[in-house]
């Protein structure tokens, strides 16, 4: 009978038939990131509330309206983590990762909570994939990890995904372009929604990426944020984009693109999904040069981005003929009898040692049923222990795709194997 207890709002279970996809990205990021000399690191889910106000932004919506905050049996104040770099950034103080003239690379795969409206690929709690990059402001940096990210998606199948870059310029020269951006948009302040409105006042920029059709409109009359920026970042931003032609890697340059958080200097970026819908961003991120210092650190320069892990397995699960939620299911191991079932759990043992997926029933009624559980199971073959094979000392291995049966030596398990791997499919050894 079905429960009242439903997963609270906005969240959601993860499914066996699901996990395996989410195991191949997050398995497949890992050892994609190890090819750019990433090593992993691990932050806590919930961080004390300061941080946030400190990082992401006191002004964003993130902190002012989407956190999970709440006061431990202590009175501290703490916050279900939003977003993964200010985690990052405070470990990396915390354990002087940052050692002046090195390049540090992190990465990062867990769950982040905001309390937004959930829709289409867009949860209360959702997982993010997340790199950062310490101690270079230069632009090969910024290059080579959004090529980085590229690079993976089409790995792992990707279909449809564009980049789009910008310049979000730095304090030298941010502070110009916001006053021109008030200037341009205060005559239509009547005509702006009423958080627009706000942040036409607090952080006019965040009005470029508002989703309200009417402040769609009336962005065009902002003026472009790269014609503001100082030489330095005007340069920066040229390099960027040069090394990124260099690099093969396609793009699009999206002046409206300034991205939810405050901390971002000079190059911002998102990879969008056609296939997404409303929410189609895929990853984002950008450089954040001011961020470390402003934390109470040393002046190091930082890039990075978070992929929105939920949202790539949903594109991967929609696309066409790709199949990356089947778990291997190499062989059922088939028998009767007491005799049988000892000489079975051997037989499934001795496969699994190999790096086959192997699978019996503990308590089997007859060949037939559990011939019907190989196939349900989708395992290619079936190993048949039944007594026939028990008298002669012998399995027979039977090929589910089209009934072809061999007869094996009993116990010559390197042999089963490499019939096993010679019918294709998943690797013995793997
Ligand atoms: P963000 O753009 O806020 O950046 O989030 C990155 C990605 O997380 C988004 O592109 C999206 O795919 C996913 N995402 C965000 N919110 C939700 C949600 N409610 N439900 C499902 N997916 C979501 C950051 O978080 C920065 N920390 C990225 C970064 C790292 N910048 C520099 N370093």
């Amino acid at each position: 009978m079905p429960s009242d207890l439903k997963a609270a709002k906005g969240t959601k279970d993860i499914l066996p038939e699901e996990a395996s996809a989410w195991q191949h990205v997050e398995e497949t990021s890992r050892r994609h990131f190890a090819l750019y000399g990433f090593e992993e690191i691990r932050t806590p889910i919930f961080e004390p509330t300061e941080l946030f106000n400190k990082s992401t932004g006191s002004e964003t919506d993130i902190v002012t309206k989407e956190m999970y905050t709440f006061t431990d049996r202590s009175e501290r104040s703490l916050t279900l983590r939003p977003e993964g770099t200010p985690g990052v950034v405070r470990a990396a103080l915390e354990h002087a990762l940052l050692r002046k003239g090195e390049v540090e690379r992190l990465y990062y795969i867990g769950p982040m909570f905001r309390y937004e409206r959930p829709q289409k690929g867009r949860s209360r709690q959702f997982s993010q994939i997340g790199v950062e990059v310490f101690g270079s402001a230069h632009a090969a940096v910024d290059a080579e990890v959004m090529e980085m990210v590229l690079a993976l998606f089409r790995k792992l199948g990707v279909a449809q995904s564009s980049l789009q870059v910008n310049s979000v310029g730095c304090a030298a020269c941010r502070p110009r372009y916001r006053t021109a951006l008030q200037e341009a948009l205060a005559p239509y302040r009547d005509k702006l929604c009423p958080d627009c409105v706000k942040r036409l006042d607090t952080n006019p920029l965040r009005i470029l990426d508002c989703k309200v059709p009417g402040c769609i409109e009336i962005r065009q009359k902002a003026p472009s944020i790269l014609s503001f920026l100082c030489e330095e970042c005007r340069q920066h931003f040229e390099q960027v984009r040069g090394l990124l032609d260099a690099l093969g890697v396609a793009y699009q340059v999206n002046e409206r693109l300034v991205r939810g958080l405050d901390y971002y200097t000079r190059t911002t970026f998102e990879v969008a999904s056609s296939s997404l819908g409303a929410q189609d961003a895929l990853c984002g991120g950008g450089r954040y040069d001011d961020l470390v210092a402003s934390m109470g650190g040393p002046a190091t320069p930082g890039f990075g981005f978070a992929i929105g892990a939920d949202r790539l397995v949903m594109v991967l699960s929609e696309s066409p003929g790709r199949d990356i939620t089947a778990p291997p299911a190499d062989v059922y191991v088939v028998h009767l009898g007491a005799a049988g079932l000892k000489e079975a759990l051997v037989a499934a043992r001795k496969l699994r040692e190999s790096g086959l997926a192997a699978r019996l029933d503990p308590d089997p009624k007859d060949v037939k049923k559990q011939m019907s559980r190989a196939s349900a199971w989708g395992a290619r073959y079936a190993l048949i222990i039944g007594e026939r094979e028990l008298e002669r000392g012998a399995y027979t291995l039977k090929r589910m795709s089209d009934g072809f049966q061999r007869e094996l030596r009993a116990g010559d398990w390197d042999e089963v194997a490499r019939e096993i791997a010679a019918g294709g499919g998943h690797a013995v050894g793997a």
